[in-house]
């Protein structure tokens, strides 16, 4: 699906399975990239054999080249088809995640400005075989940080211990070059006020890479009654942190809009993309008090309406 875009258009939600959309936007785009992908894809693929293949190193962009030709070493010329031959193996159902993730990742790093990051959110099914394949597609030294997302809430499992976070993996695009800027983040209570001074108490601290945030609350004002909704403060974070007023953050699994509408507030531009109707809807509502944002219907769509009545989201549905 051809979309014309460039940085001087207005912030944009397209309605479309985001691989149709990718390629026609230009590289280099964005300084802040976050994505939330469904787990279950829903896909069925057919079992693939893989086998080491050696290959040379490669600089990115002849990485880029051997991906045309079929083959990737990764960006910084890691023998990537090796390492996800050895990998994926082990378990089918990440196998089949990894063959929807991984042409769509490939997209996300050409679009990453060169001083730009990717925050890629996951659970902790997916978040360990993910990083081993992103260390070696993005390049070890590109990996920035893992954070940890602890909420509690919900039911809690007696079998094991209750599995209350989620991980985040961050990767630069440059190591050199990359925008982070911790000190306009929102500051958080310390843990233990009584041991450090009143000033430092009425200042907060830095965040780390563990943050505790509930959330989204089924009864709360934030909840637009998208099931899988992000909170605002999640976002927030690595918005502030990663992007600079007036640049262009993408999402292309987005959702109810959390991206898009902690990028508005913030004076960042967007660009957000999502396939299900229902996404489009809760984005219409959610963005209707913004003055210039436009919505994109793919040719002979009809055009999903705003959501009038939110769907209860489901406490145990963060994903
Ligand atoms: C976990 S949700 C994202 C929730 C979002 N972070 C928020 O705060 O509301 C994943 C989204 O990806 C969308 N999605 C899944 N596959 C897609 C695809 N191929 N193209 C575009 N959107 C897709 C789903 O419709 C869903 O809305």
């Amino acid at each position: 699906m051809p979309i014309a875009w460039s940085q001087t258009s207005p912030s944009r939600v397209i309605h479309a399975d985001n691989l149709e959309v990718l390629p026609g936007l230009p590289d280099e785009s964005f300084t802040l990239i976050y994505l939330d992908p469904p787990f279950n894809t829903g896909r069925v693929q057919n079992r693939r054999t893989t086998t080491s293949v050696r290959l040379a190193a490669t600089p990115a962009g002849e990485a880029l080249g051997a991906r045309a030709a079929g083959t990737i070493t990764g960006f910084k010329g890691q023998l990537y088809e090796r390492i996800k031959g050895d990998l994926l193996g082990y378990d089918d159902q990440f196998e089949d995640y990894w063959a929807f993730l991984e042409p769509r990742l490939i997209e996300a790093w050409r679009l990453l400005a060169d001083d730009g990051t990717l925050y890629l959110h996951l659970d902790y099914r997916e978040a360990h075989y993910a990083k081993v394949l992103l260390d070696a597609l993005f390049g070890r030294d590109c990996f920035l940080n893992e954070l940890i997302w602890a909420y509690d809430y919900g039911a809690k499992s007696k079998n094991r211990w209750p599995t209350k976070h989620d991980t985040i993996l961050v990767y630069v695009k440059n190591p050199a070059r990359y925008y982070f800027d911790s000190t306009t983040v929102d500051r958080e209570p310390y843990m233990a006020p009584g041991l450090v001074t009143p000033e430092k108490v009425a200042r907060g601290k830095l965040p780390t890479d563990v943050w505790w945030h509930t959330i989204v609350s089924p009864t709360g004002k934030e909840k637009t009654g998208y099931p899988t909704q992000k909170p605002i403060g999640i976002l927030r974070r690595m918005i502030q942190a990663s992007s600079r007023e007036g640049d262009w953050v993408l999402d292309f699994f987005a959702g109810s809009g959390t991206t898009g509408a902690v990028a508005a507030s913030l004076g960042r531009r967007f660009v957000l993309v999502d396939q299900n109707p229902e996404s489009i809807a809760v984005m219409r509502t959610r963005f209707a008090p913004l003055p210039d944002v436009e919505f994109v219907e793919p040719p002979g769509a009809e055009r999903a309406p705003a959501a009038d009545a939110a769907l209860a989201p489901t406490p145990e549905a963060t994903r």
